[in-house]
């Protein structure tokens, strides 16, 4: 029976009966100290991650210096001697790595106001991380210089991870490589689509109102297909509305049957394939978020419109293109609209797979949307574009875009149309249900056409 007894259980009972006053003292000196050392910790934290920082080994032969700071150009003030090696050296990988040249006009402070009064300053990894950066931007310090090489963004030090991360050994392995390339972010492109949203000289119509950017793997084709035969169907639509079509594609693990033949092949015949050279990944999604910015900055910036979605959503497009075109010229151009998820905070479940440690970030989310289907308007592009050279990747893609839109102080759309967690199960065949709502999530490519067949029917009465 002693055994059993928890000893926290008996002192806490104990309160309760001989002198309550002096216990009270003890419990504010207790608090105190506690609060003493939570604000030592805070800080020693924080030096100690500019410490681990600064006195991290090289791998390779390079020079001590230079691999330091090609690391850690947020976290560490460069010597004024390295500088102009440096600048050089900078200069040499923009123009091979980074094509876009990220536009100065967001660089103001104003986001960063924002940023402050969302996300909290604190001990965890990604707080930090956020607000070294942001004090690098206070100093003058330009966000495009910071992008690191792709060969060498890659922390593979476990020891200097291990000190800002207390319990990163405890993190899943897919966490760690997300942590581990968490300044990777120039991919080489492997299909790209330049001419997609180019006009036809003489074709007044030409002009791109609603791009769908639609997140795939490259072993989707049947879900690709589906999408393209259906609501994704490219082409001018009511009142003159152009509508273009990208799939957005990782690559697959060299243990997985080689399919860029096949893949290449459908690029060439559909003309809407964009691939890059990372791994089709859960924790890469935020990557490819990045890289679809990357990829309409430079090549398709005059878009009204950008729909990212999954690619086994049926969207209605006509009631999509209905809804964006009621826009007052003010909300058209200031658009972030989904299924809002509001109030959300971390989820501490190691078991679940959008699990966030506590010692990686520490805050509540912004309101965001449901990533099965948004859409924003197309001169969010550039801001947020520029905005991702700021706010480190975060290892959810809807969550992360929702900080890009906190920063920039556009609040979310709340849109009763978009189903991105699907409706009642007796509405699942309701063809009227389907014609008044704008997105569904998680419908088989089968299901796709039967849906997109059944709405356009002259015969269906609601
Ligand atoms: C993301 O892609 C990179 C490059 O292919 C890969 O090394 C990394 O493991 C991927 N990250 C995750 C979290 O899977
Ligand atoms: C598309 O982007 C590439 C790379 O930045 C650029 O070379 C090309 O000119 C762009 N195409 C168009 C039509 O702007
Ligand atoms: C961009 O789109 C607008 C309509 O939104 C159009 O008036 C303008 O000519 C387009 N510019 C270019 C360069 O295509």
């Amino acid at each position: 029976m002693q055994r059993l007894c928890n000893p926290k259980i008996t002192r806490l009972t104990g309160i309760t009966r001989p002198n309550v006053i002096a216990t009270m003292r003890r419990v504010q000196t207790f608090v105190a100290m506690v609060f003493i050392g939570t604000v030592f910790l805070v800080v020693y934290s924080t030096l100690k991650l500019e410490m681990a920082y600064s006195h991290k080994v090289p791998q390779e032969d390079v020079p001590t210096q230079h691999s330091v700071q090609i690391q850690d150009r947020y976290l560490t003030t460069q010597l004024p001697m390295e500088k102009e090696k440096e600048e050089e050296r900078e200069e040499e990988e923009k123009k091979a790595e980074v094509p876009a040249i990220p536009h100065e006009d967001v660089y103001n402070v104003s986001f960063s106001v924002a940023l402050r009064e969302t996300i909290p300053q604190n001990a965890a990894y990604w707080n930090r991380l956020l607000y070294s950066r942001l004090a690098s931007l206070d100093k003058g310090d330009k966000p495009s210089a910071l992008d690191t090489h792709w060969s060498h963004c890659r922390e593979t030090n476990q020891e200097s991870l291990q000190a800002n991360m207390h319990d990163f050994a405890s993190y899943s392995a897919l966490l760690q490589t997300f942590v581990q390339g968490i300044n990777c972010r120039t991919p080489s492109v492997l299909i790209s689509q330049p001419d997609k949203c180019v006009s036809e000289k003489g074709k007044a119509h030409d002009h791109t109102f609603l791009l769908f950017a639609i997140k795939s793997n490259p072993k989707h084709f049947e879900r690709r297909q589906a999408v393209r035969e259906t609501w994704g169907k490219e082409g001018v639509y009511q009142n003159g509305l152009r509508v273009r079509l990208v799939f957005l594609l990782g690559n697959l693990k060299e243990d997985d049957p080689d399919l860029d033949p096949l893949v290449s092949f459908e690029a060439k015949h559909f003309r809407d394939i964009l691939q890059w050279d990372f791994e089709e990944s859960l924790l890469n999604l935020t990557l490819k978020m990045n890289m679809l910015l990357e990829w309409t900055v430079t090549n398709c910036s005059n878009v009204s419109f950008v729909f990212s979605g999954d690619d086994d959503v049926f969207v209605n497009t006509h009631q999509l293109l209905s809804y964006l075109q009621s826009l007052q010229p003010s909300q058209a151009s200031q658009l972030y609209a989904g299924q809002i998820i509001n109030s959300a905070t971390p989820l501490r479940d190691p078991n679940n797979k959008y699990y966030i440690p506590v010692s990686f970030y520490d805050g509540a989310y912004p309101s965001y949307f449901g990533g099965g289907g948004f859409v924003i308007s197309g001169t969010f592009l550039k801001p947020l574009h520029s905005l991702t050279h700021v706010i480190p990747f975060f290892p959810i893609d809807d969550v992360y875009v929702g900080m890009c839109f906190k920063a920039l102080k556009v609040a979310p759309v709340a849109h009763d149309k978009f189903h991105t967690f699907d409706i009642y199960e007796k509405d699942r065949e309701n063809l009227c249900v389907h014609k008044s709502l704008i997105l569904v999530h998680r419908r088989s490519p089968r299901q796709l056409k039967k849906l997109w067949k059944g709405i356009q029917s002259p015969f269906l009465t609601c």
